[in-house]
């Protein structure tokens, strides 16, 4: 389309085209790196729990969970996760069964208690979780 152009103006418009093919590249490799930089969409939430109000023997419950259940994942995918009550049950063994998981039967058993308990309040309308004293 350039034909009549001097030489070097039309190879400065082939450049030209080359920098914003080139660009687009980079661009869309950016993005494509910041995807997968992107956190798992399972962990998109809060990672930790106020456990503040939550009875001592959950609180040392919650210790144990925190510590292991953050070993290959961030805490907040079983924080986030939409799994209720005695569901967890299933999900801490797949994860005890992971090699290298580190989890006892022993801390199994109060992760669980803990995740029951936590879902089951998550469930909760806010302001009923001091048991619904208003
Ligand atoms: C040894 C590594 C390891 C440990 C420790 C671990 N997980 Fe996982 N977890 C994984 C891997 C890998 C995945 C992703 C594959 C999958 O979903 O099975 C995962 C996924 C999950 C999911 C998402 C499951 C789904 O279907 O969306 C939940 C919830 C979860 N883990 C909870 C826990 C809890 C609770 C603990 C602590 C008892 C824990 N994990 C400890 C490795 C681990």
């Amino acid at each position: 389309m350039d034909e009549r152009l001097p030489r070097g103006e039309r190879a400065a418009r082939g450049r030209g085209r080359h920098l914003l093919t080139g660009g687009l590249a980079i661009l869309g490799a950016l993005w494509a790196q910041l995807l997968a930089a992107d956190p798992d969409p399972r962990d998109v939430g809060p990672d930790r729990v106020d456990v503040s109000s939550y009875p001592p023997e959950y609180r040392e419950r919650y210790q144990v969970f925190s510590v292991r259940c953050s070993k290959c994942h961030t805490l907040a995918r079983p924080i986030n996760a939409r799994i209720r009550g005695d569901e967890w049950k299933r999900y801490i063994k797949k994860m005890i069964r992971r090699p290298g998981s580190g989890i006892n039967e022993e801390s199994g058993q109060q992760i669980y208690e803990f995740l029951k308990y936590y879902s089951t309040r998550q469930d909760e309308p806010p302001g009923s979780a001091d048991g619904g004293v208003r």
